[in-house]
């Protein structure tokens, strides 16, 4: 018989045993979070690295969401997906992004979940034709059935490949940056005192409006969306090399531009979405998280550097019909341009190594071998576990 103080004890130390796998650290910051089971975040991993993930085998998803890039891209203003086809927007870093309410520059997704199926399909990214055809690939290889079996009752199926895609992303939190040392855990010296200049910058001209913080967390985003005219500049700058009516049917015809025709990727922003005609231009405030890894900057990848940032807010932006308000001119000297740089650049997580380092621990599908591929900057292999070849 056990007794009621040895039940107790046993329900006590089984729990201890159990939480911390699942539970992690909560970092300064950021909100709490918890991390689904490990062999989930591996199957998830996985498939983030996998370039068979793509019509013809030549795109990962890391190939745009780089891990030593801050899990952006910053070689090219807008990625080249599948073929070289160009893909109109700015990759947006996946560090933090579980803390993402809206995702996409417009926010026309809501959950990581659904979201992977718009790269999947997409004719200008990895290129599948449908959901079966990545179904049908994935049943195919034998590394994946075992895995998938051995996590869910059912298998390999759209819903499962989201989960587990969204349970990889949700480990990517960089936080615990200078400033949340200086900030939250009141280290004095955490952030140089030009960084702090540069953070008093920022609150008084207004970043803070939409890069928001609180109390006990700061995300820097309000998650909302603004037109700060870098749209309204892009679309006002696409050649228009006259018309032509095209016949959709002997009834129906509809006006396009020749460059619309020749595919210059227009973007209306969160318009696209709502078909509201004032959202037109408007796009999501980015988290300021780690923005010294991100560049280029904004939806468009239009600004390469923060210096650059900078100095279009001083001008509040680019003049249009529908510029926030809140986008109000300033200036600022060079000395006070380098702190609010400092107070940027102080965003930087300590857990960025990490990170990349864990994604580049695996070694996945049949690509060159990361063992002799120059471009694999790490040599930690993972030797044993379920992905093991
Ligand atoms: C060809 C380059 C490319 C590939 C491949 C790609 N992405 Fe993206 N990703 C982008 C771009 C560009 C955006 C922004 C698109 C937009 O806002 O319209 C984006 C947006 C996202 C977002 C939203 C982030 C946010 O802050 O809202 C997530 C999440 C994401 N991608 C995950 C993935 C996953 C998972 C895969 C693989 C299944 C993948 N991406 C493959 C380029 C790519
Ligand atoms: C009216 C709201 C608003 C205000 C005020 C504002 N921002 Fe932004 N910020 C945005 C939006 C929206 C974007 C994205 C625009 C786009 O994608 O075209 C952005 C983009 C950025 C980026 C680029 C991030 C990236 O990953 O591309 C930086 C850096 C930035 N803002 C810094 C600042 C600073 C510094 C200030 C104060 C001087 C400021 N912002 C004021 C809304 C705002």
């Amino acid at each position: 018989m056990i007794g009621g103080m040895q039940l107790f004890r046993l329900l006590l130390a089984v729990t201890i045993l159990w939480t911390p796998a699942s539970l992690a650290a909560v970092q300064s910051g950021v909100p709490e979070y918890d991390l689904p089971s490990q062999e989930l975040i591996f199957l998830g991993r996985k498939l983030f690295l996998d370039r068979r993930l793509s019509a013809n085998g030549t795109l990962s998803c890391a190939m745009c969401h780089v891990p030593e890039q801050g899990f952006a891209q910053n070689q090219l203003a807008t990625p080249v997906g599948i073929n070289g086809r160009a893909v109109k927007r700015n990759s947006p870093t996946l560090l933090n992004v579980r803390f993402r309410t809206v995702l996409f520059h417009d926010g026309r997704e809501f959950t990581l979940e659904d979201q992977v199926w718009s790269p999947l399909l997409s004719r200008r990214e990895m290129g599948n034709v449908s959901i079966g055809a990545v179904l049908a690939r994935l049943r195919s290889l034998d590394d994946y059935q075992q895995v998938f079996s051995r996590i869910f009752a059912t298998g390999i199926t759209a819903a499962n490949i989201g989960i587990a895609l969204a349970a990889y992303e949700r480990t990517l939190v960089a936080a615990n940056s200078p400033f949340d040392r200086w900030y939250f855990d009141h280290q004095a010296d955490a952030m140089t005192q030009s960084a702090q200049k540069g953070f008093t910058l920022f609150l008084r001209h207004g970043c803070a409006n939409c890069h928001t913080l609180g109390q006990r967390v700061a995300q820097f985003t309000d998650d909302k969306f603004h037109n700060t005219g870098i749209g309204f500049a892009r679309s006002m700058e696409a050649p228009v090399r006259g018309t032509r009516i095209v016949a959709l049917s002997e009834t129906v015809s509809i006006e396009t531009t020749q460059s619309f025709e020749s595919e210059s990727l227009n973007d209306l922003g969160r318009y696209e979405f709502t078909n509201v005609p004032q959202d037109r231009w408007k796009y999501r405030t980015p988290t300021l998280r780690n923005v010294a890894l991100t560049a280029p900057y904004m939806h468009d990848g239009s600004l390469s550097t923060l210096d650059q940032v900078i100095r279009f807010y001083m001008r509040a932006g680019i003049a249009n019909n529908d510029l926030d308000e809140r986008m109000l001119p300033f200036s600022l000297s060079e000395s006070e341009i380098s702190s609010l740089l400092d107070f940027l650049n102080s965003l930087t997580s300590s857990h960025i190594d990490s990170l990349t380092r864990d994604a580049r621990s695996i070694a996945v599908g049949d690509t060159v071998s990361p063992d002799n591929d120059p471009s694999t900057p790490h040599q930690e292999k993972r030797t044993s576990g379920p992905f093991s070849r």
